[in-house]
């Protein structure tokens, strides 16, 4: 065997959840029946018009993309009120992350972030060279800023804040963020992951994105792999001051974010209906789901975004693998809690069957 970094070998593969056709195999069922509520994915499909401007760039596979992602940047820059230079696009926000854990880890580094917090937090950590400082939640299963400012040391080279916080949905006040980036040493990046953003309809919240065009030290990070309903084609963005982002682009892979890609980014922008319909139709689909899960007893946390975490107790694990043979998966977690995706009407129904055949048998 050839020799490997001992810290990278030590992780075990991530797994973003069984593979659908080994699920179906394994049950006997067909795979197009199987309600996949492990991923946090739009469960819609993506905007109206995506597909059309995917087949028009096909044709041209032959090239390589646009490096600078020049049209879609344009484009966004002008939506969200920056400028071009203040956006690096990648393949996907975890990308961007490992970009940034390259960029600023090493011997002696270490990162700070909420726990229970985004799984790839910790493969991030590990790529970047840098020792894990998880810092627990609060009672309230949100992030506990004034510990994470407490958790910061001289070793410190990033600090995490998921806001929305994924897995448990919860919202920091945007004036908390504000303080807290505020109060930390301006050579240390702060990334604030706004994965969920999109989502959010609670006026106390509100994004860092003027923070981070502000301040070198702050980046936000999203994706269109949520909302947008284009996590299969793996697009994220970082938003920032130049300087930083020229920083992070010396750690990317050139060309990474695909032409295909770029071209349903840019045909999703430019439609706000849209965008505030699914919000809403999520919001409404998440108050029968949480409803519907209080009536079975269950406590459920007041999530802001497309998903739910929930507490099944002492059988949880047994109660999620359970669901699987009815071809409905979500995320056990850990110490009795679960995380489920906000689907379709039909997915929430086949969910709250798969929930309630399951929870009977553990009790039997
Ligand atoms: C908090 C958080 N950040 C980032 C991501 C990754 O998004 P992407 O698909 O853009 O890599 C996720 C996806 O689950 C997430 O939950």
């Amino acid at each position: 065997m050839p020799r490997f970094r001992s810290d990278i070998a030590a992780l075990h593969p991530y797994q973003v959840g069984r593979q659908l056709d080994d699920v179906a195999r394994a049950h006997g069922l067909d795979p197009r029946d199987i309600v996949k509520l492990t991923a946090n994915e739009g469960p819609d499909g993506p905007f109206p018009g995506v597909a059309e401007a995917i087949a028009a760039v096909v044709p041209r596979s032959n090239r390589y993309p646009d490096a600078d992602c020049w049209d879609l940047g344009h484009q966004l820059a002008e939506e969200l009120g920056v400028g071009f230079s203040n956006i690096l696009f990648g393949a996907g926000s975890v990308s961007l992350l490992a970009e940034i854990g390259i960029a600023t880890g090493g011997e002696g580094t270490n990162m700070v972030y909420g726990w229970p917090g985004f799984i790839m937090y910790r493969f991030v950590a590990a790529w970047a060279g840098s020792t894990r400082v998880e810092v627990p939640l609060t009672g309230e299963h949100s992030l506990d800023l004034e510990a994470m400012r407490f958790a910061i040391d001289g070793g410190t080279s990033v600090v995490i804040v998921c806001n929305p916080n994924n897995p448990t949905g919860t919202i920091k006040p945007a004036d908390d963020i504000d303080a807290f980036i505020e109060s930390v040493p301006d050579d240390l990046l702060v990334v604030v992951d706004e994965a969920y953003h999109e989502f959010v309809i609670d006026r106390r919240y509100r994004s860092a994105i003027p923070m981070a065009v502000e301040r070198p030290n702050v980046l936000v990070l999203r994706t269109f792999s949520k909302i947008y309903g284009l996590a299969g084609l793996r697009i994220g963005y970082a938003v920032g001051r130049p300087e930083t982002l020229i920083e992070l682009r010396k750690a990317q892979p050139p060309l990474t974010v695909n032409q295909v890609a770029q071209a349903a980014a840019r045909a999703s922008l430019g439609q706000p209906e849209e965008l505030a319909r699914r919000r809403s139709e999520n919001a409404a689909r998440r108050h029968h789901l949480m409803g519907a899960m209080a009536e079975r007893g269950l406590q459920t946390i007041e999530s802001h975004t497309n998903f739910i975490y929930f507490h099944l107790g002492e059988p949880a694990d047994r109660i999620v693998a359970d669901m699987t043979p009815e071809g409905v998966l979500i995320r056990g977690m850990s110490r009795g809690w679960a995380r489920v995706t906000i689907g379709t009407e039909r997915e929430n129904r086949r969910f709250l069957e798969a929930l309630d055949s399951a929870m009977l048998g553990s009790r039997l």
